[in-house]
Order: structure tokens, then sequence, then C-alpha cells
């Protein structure tokens, strides 16, 4: 069904995302041959550029980190570019050029992807309609930030509603299609030996971290607006906490497995009030010193961050940190602790899944230390099982913990795709089981509202910590207190 031919209008086709993400990932599903022939990618921005031009820039900025592309000119030859601002007055003529490069192909799979801001989406696909050009054959995909909050989201999804029904509207959450995460399906649900301990009898706590080496700069414009919890929290790691904590699915579908992760994020204990300071941690990165390739570097805090915008009092109040501890409160899961940990300049790009184990129900040796299984996501992805074995040895029984690994890359010796490359394939095919359905991304800000709330209505500061160290202190105590800690302290 990939095979089909499809128009891919991608407004916002000049900017970050899809210069760095989507256009690379549709390269490499063409050169490995899931596009048609007539399959045309068509950028929508301000910029005023012409085809040759676009196709210039793309030449210039997207192959160079392809390598030596094989097929290029193929893929070239796909793309066309047509400018447009949505909001000015000659926005007519915009949706009228674009009319005029779509004529004649209304039978064609239509994809409209809004690599844009939040506040495009619903002018866009009115745009969109009054021209004439949503089809049946329509979709139309979404990037996230899906709103500021609950409301926001709603008025988002009311407007794009309108236009498109709950099946054409795909909203992207790209931790969706990273290999491990799909593989933690896979391995919960194709295998026998999990599923039977995959419960609060057997696990102490899981923790989600997504740790990366990056600060903002650039990105102050839209990160003053979001900061960590919205930006990372409510989308990918609530995401991964549904995975690892829905039952299973009676098929592998798209409603079936969304339905799922639903009722996890309903069975989100809420946090509200002081709670907040009990089970949430903000932390905002100071100048500091961070490794690079190219050795250590003194890098700015996140108010001194080169900008084009410059830093507001709000600015002082964005949390670059933050460390949440949940509870899905069910029958599986009653009293495991679910601790939620993302970061911008800490000291490694590192994204993963603990499920921590708890201790066996007797120790007849000294020194077992309790069971862990870690999925990577990134940077090598990959599942370790940490088991207690004997060293080897004629004295005094001497126990070492010791990984069962799987490294995806080693065992099939494969190019691992990039998370967008299966997901812009799912959409051009039809298949939302990997996107967010509406009442997904509701139920997801419904809990992470209250969080905001409180914050905001706060004297304090988000904790500063020094950029390339991990995270604030209160990180660490938010584990401390009940005798744990996080991955890598261990
Ligand atoms: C994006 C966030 O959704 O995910 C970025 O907006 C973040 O702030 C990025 O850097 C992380 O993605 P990945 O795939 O590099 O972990």
């Amino acid at each position: 069904a990939d095979r089909q031919a499809a128009d891919l209008i991608i407004f916002g086709g000049t900017g970050d995302l899809s210069m760095r993400k989507l256009l690379p990932a549709l390269y490499h599903c063409d050169r490995d041959g899931r596009l048609a022939d007539e399959t045309r990618i068509i950028a929508m921005s301000r910029g005023g550029l012409g085809d040759s031009d676009f196709r210039g820039k793309v030449d210039a900025e997207v192959r160079p980190a392809l390598g030596d592309p094989e097929g290029w000119d193929r893929f070239a030859r796909r793309l066309h570019h047509v400018s447009i601002d949505i909001g000015g007055p000659a926005a007519p003529a915009g949706w009228d050029a674009l009319a005029a490069l779509l004529a004649g192909h209304e039978d064609r799979d239509r994809i409209f992807y809004l690599a844009s801001p939040p506040m495009t989406f619903g002018p866009f696909c009115h745009g969109a309609q009054e021209a004439g050009l949503v089809t049946p054959r329509s979709r139309v995909v979404l990037e996230k930030p899906l709103g500021r909050d609950l409301a926001s989201a709603q008025a988002i999804n009311d407007e794009v509603g309108a236009i498109f029904e709950e099946r054409q509207i795909f909203r992207i959450d790209h931790y969706l299609g990273k290999e491990t995460v799909q593989n933690l399906l896979v391995l919960r649900f194709a295998n026998a030996f999990l599923e039977p301990i995959w419960n609060s009898l057997w696990i102490d706590h899981v923790q989600i971290t997504a740790s990366e080496t990056v600060g903002t700069p650039g990105r102050r414009g839209y990160y003053d607006h979001a900061g960590a919890l919205r930006d990372m929290v409510q989308n990918h790691l609530l995401n991964l906490l549904c995975l690892v904590a829905m039952e299973p699915p009676a098929h592998n579908d798209r409603e079936a497995v969304r339905d799922e992760k639903v009722k996890v994020l309903q069975a989100l204990r809420p946090i509200v009030g002081s709670e907040v300071d009990r089970f949430t941690v903000r932390g905002q990165y100071t100048e500091g010193t961070t490794a690079t390739a190219a050795g250590d570097v003194t890098v700015p805090g996140y108010l001194d961050e080169p900008d084009s915008t410059r830093p507001t009092p709000a600015s002082q109040r964005v949390e670059t940190f933050a460390a949440v501890r949940a509870e899905v409160k069910n029958w599986r899961w009653a009293g495991v602790p679910f601790y939620l940990r993302t970061g911008k300049r800490l000291p490694t790009r590192r994204s993963e899944i603990v499920v921590q184990f708890k201790e066996v129900p007797h120790a007849i040796f000294p020194g077992a230390a309790p069971n862990r299984l870690v999925l990577r996501l990134q940077p090598s992805e990959g599942i370790e099982l940490c088991l207690m074995a004997k060293e080897p040895g004629a004295g005094d029984v001497t126990l070492r913990p010791v990984p069962l690994s799987l490294s995806f890359a080693e065992t099939f010796q494969s190019r691992v795709p990039d998370a967008y490359e299966r997901l812009l394939m799912d959409v051009l095919s039809g298949n939302p089981t990997l996107f967010m359905r509406r009442d997904e991304v509701e139920a997801a800000w419904r809990w992470i509202d209250p969080i905001i709330a409180h914050w905001d209505g706060s004297a304090m500061l988000p904790e500063p910590y020094p950029a390339g160290t991990a995270g604030p202190a209160g990180a660490h105590e938010l584990l401390a207190r009940s005798d744990r800690t996080w991955h890598e302290e261990a």
C-alpha cells in the first residue's frame, strides 16, 4: 500500500524539522524503494523560492549530511516549493499555486504535514479547505506541541476536527517511531517470560530518562513558552510510560493499542497543589562545561543562550530540566513509582527505560543486587538485562551483576532507520497505530496542567544546575527519599 502515488505537502518545509529530519527520512524511504515513482514532496514556506531554488537549498543543506547519497537526482526531482504566508494579505496566491500543482491529482493520497507552530494548524486547515484542496483521500499530520495546555489542545483539535475526520488526523510523536520503542511491545507481548512478572509484585519501580547534551541556542521563541515538561514529558516520556504500563491489547491494531494507552493516562494519579513540590523537580542550566568531540567547552546558561529574542523575566521561570514521580493507579501498578526525567545540557545524550525489579524474596547469597532491565533508545539502541552471576573461583561464592545484552545494530547488521522514516511510511500507508489519538493527547494534558499551574503560581524558580552536570540536586533527592537512585548513580 505504501507504493501508491501521493502528494506530500510539508508546511514549514524549509524549517529546521523538515531540513534535519523529514527530508533525510524521505530520501531514505525513496532509496529503499518505498516511494511510488510519481510521489511528490511539496514544501510550503514564506521563503519566496521556486522549485529550483528549493532543490538547490536541499542540495546544499541536506545532501552533505547523507554522505554520497545514491539515487539523489531521482529524489531531488520529487521536490517542489510553493510560497505562502497563510496569515498574510497575499495568502490566496499561495493557495492558488498549490491548487494548480495538485489539480488533476485528486485520486492520489494527499498528505498535509504541518511542521509549523500549533497556532498555524487551524488557519492552515481552514485555508486548505477554502481552496478546495481537502479531498476524501487527504490526511493531515500535526507535529508536537499540540497546544500548551488542555484548553488550547482542545481548541486545536476542534479546529482541525471541523475539517478533517479523526481517521484522517495523524498526531505525531517521533518517540513512538524509534526502534526500541516498537521493540518494547514485541519484547513484552511476543515473549512469554516477562509478562507474568510485569507488575507490582516483582517490579520495584520504573525510570524513564531522556537526557540531552544540547542546549537551546536559537530556540528561545519556542522554548520560553514550552519548557521541558511541555516539550518532552507531556508527549515523549508519557508515551514511553504508556507502553511500559499498558495491558496487552487483543490485537496489534490502531484502536486496540491506543485504547490501552489511553487507559494508562486515565489511571495516572493526579499531582496537584502542594504535592507538586513533593513529586516534581525543575531545573535550569547555568554556565558550565560540556564535553564535545573537540574536547571540553564552556557553554552559556539558558538565559545567555545566543538568540534573536532577548530573555524576559519569564525566561527565568522556564525549566530546562524536569523530573516527576508518577503513579499508575490500577491493579497491576499500584504502589510502583514511575520516575520520569529529562533535561538539556546534561553530561550525556542518553534515553532509556529502566525497569528495576525487586530483591529476591529470600536471599541465600550475600551481595545479590536486584535485576534490572534497561531498554536503550539512544545513543545505541539495545536491550540489557542485568543478572546476578557467580564469579569463577574455588573460594567463597562471590556474586557479580552481569549484563545479558542485545545491540540491535550488532545483531541485525542493518541500518537502524530514523523514527521519522517509519512514521512517514505509516502516514503514507494510512496506519495511525503509532500516532496519538485526540483522547490520548488530551488525557496527557489533563495530567500535566495542574503541575504547570502550581509551578506558575509558585514563588520559587527552577533550581539552577551548571551545564554538563546531572541536573539539580532535587532530582537526586526525589529518589533518595525512598532509598532509590537513578540508574547511572547506582
Ligand atoms: C523534540 C524536542 O521533540 O525532541 C526537542 O522538541 C528535543 O527539544 C528532541 O531535543 C529530542 O529528540 P531525540 O530524538 O533527539 O531524542
